[in-house]
């Protein structure tokens, strides 16, 4: 473990001091309500399945879901992505049983391997050198990708793919697109020359990941030579999970020393006293942008559990983003075995995270999902009604169940229309 993470120290920095600020910014006008954010992405990315289709497709589906937001609400879009670098699991159980066996847990690709084998369930150190190469290359695609082209908005109708298309939500989204076409026309038409406007033909998109293995992210924060500020610079946003929020405990302390974004998850059991505490240790200047809370209470909780806090928070002048992630307080295991989600339960928190936010006078800021492009059966139901029986037909997934395309383009129009409202 030593010999690695001195290794890292000596590796390049992932991410740019300079592009951590602008993310604070952005997130800044979020707070200001001048902003929407999406945080998306895979629960745990995989080192096997690491191609550039799969890099590429996970891009395409947030940046289609972002241009439904943006259109809908007329604010822009922060898209952060649970990629290039989210590959660490927080596990509420030592130890799992898998086909009648008891193992170490999976602990994401950044610790040990997913196969059912006492020896694979071993940590290796080697992991963590891995994912930063896997970080770099995947970090590096996803610049060429979002500045030369692929994230054009001329290119808007190629972000439906195909087995989305034929839906009612893929239908919904061409003729969005088709708007967009029409407006971009009339702008040429107007004599705009659109060709000269950078900002239409790419894209800001910001990585994250849960901080959870302080030794990975400490080797990789550095000091800025600009500023003399301290950067984790595995990535532009990191956050700290609900496992590891305590306030005496090393996430915590570690978050504390960085100047990044900082996310912080709150379950339904977090008391008023400990999240203002949170926001004095993570946000003590009180700077918009820098604290992002995700409320993950489920859907039944999220109206009870939520006000106090958004209160307190509001009372305290702690400028914090709030966002909703509306997968992980509804989780279950279905009859068959699988852990899965009701997409129900998923719009129905949402929903109830927008009316905590209206009784409060406070800003529903956005949301943080876990979702592929691909057509998965591993949430329920669904514009395509994935039925329980279903759940094996196509359940990919490492570790929590995820949208498919079209669940999470459905998800796109219902906040978006949350957002007029
Ligand atoms: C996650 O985001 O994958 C996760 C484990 O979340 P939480 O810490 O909110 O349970
Ligand atoms: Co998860």
């Amino acid at each position: 473990m030593e010999r690695v993470l001195k290794e890292i120290s000596g590796l390049p920095p992932l991410v740019f001091p300079p592009e951590i600020r602008d993310l604070t910014s952005a997130l800044g006008l979020v707070a200001q309500r001048r902003a929407v954010l999406l945080q998306a992405g895979d629960c745990a990315e995989s080192f096997a399945s690491h191609g550039a289709d799969s890099v590429r497709e996970r891009l395409r589906v947030i940046l289609q879901m972002a241009v439904v937001l943006t259109y809908s609400s007329g604010l822009p879009a922060v898209k952060i992505g649970r990629i290039a670098g989210q590959f660490a699991k927080p596990r509420s159980s030592p130890t799992e049983v898998v086909d009648g066996r008891e193992l170490p847990s999976f602990r994401g690709d950044l610790v040990n391997g997913v196969e059912a084998t006492p020896e694979a369930r071993l940590a290796d150190p080697d992991r963590l050198l891995r994912a930063y190469h896997q970080s770099a290359s995947t970090l590096n695609l996803l610049r060429a990708l979002t500045g030369g082209g692929f994230a054009d908005l001329a290119g808007v109708h190629s972000w439906n793919q195909d087995f989305v298309r034929s839906s009612p939500q893929g239908a919904r989204y061409e003729r969005l697109a088709e708007e967009i076409d029409r407006a971009l026309r009339f702008m040429k038409a107007c004599g705009v020359d659109t060709r000269s406007q950078r900002v239409l033909h790419e894209t800001d998109f910001w990585v994250s990941h849960e901080a959870l293995v302080l030794g990975y992210e400490q080797a990789l924060t550095r000091v800025d030579s600009l500023t003399g500020d301290w950067y984790d610079t595995s990535a532009h946003m990191v956050w700290i999970g609900e496992r590891t929020r305590d306030l005496g405990g090393a996430h915590v302390e570690f978050a504390a020393g960085i100047c990044n974004p900082i996310g912080c998850k709150l379950g339904p059991s977090a008391t008023v006293e400990e999240v203002v505490a949170l926001c004095d240790r993570l946000d003590p200047e009180r700077k918009p942008g820098r604290l992002t809370l995700i409320a993950r209470m489920g859907a039944d909780q999220v109206t009870r559990a939520l006000p106090p806090l958004l209160r307190a928070v509001r009372d305290e002048g702690h400028p914090v983003v709030w966002a909703c992630d509306p997968m992980h307080g509804n989780t279950f295991t279905s009859t068959t075995g699988r852990k899965t989600r009701r997409f129900d339960d998923i719009l129905r928190e949402i929903a109830g995270f927008f009316e905590a936010h209206d009784a409060s006078g406070t800003w529903a800021g956005g949301v943080h999902v876990e979702l592929t492009s691909d057509d998965v059966t591993e949430c329920l139901g669904g514009g395509h009604e994935i039925l329980e029986a279903a759940l094996d037909d196509r359940y990919e997934t490492m570790c929590d169940p995820r949208l498919n395309g079209r669940q999470s383009l459905d998800l796109a129009f219902s906040v978006a229309e949350l957002l007029r409202r």
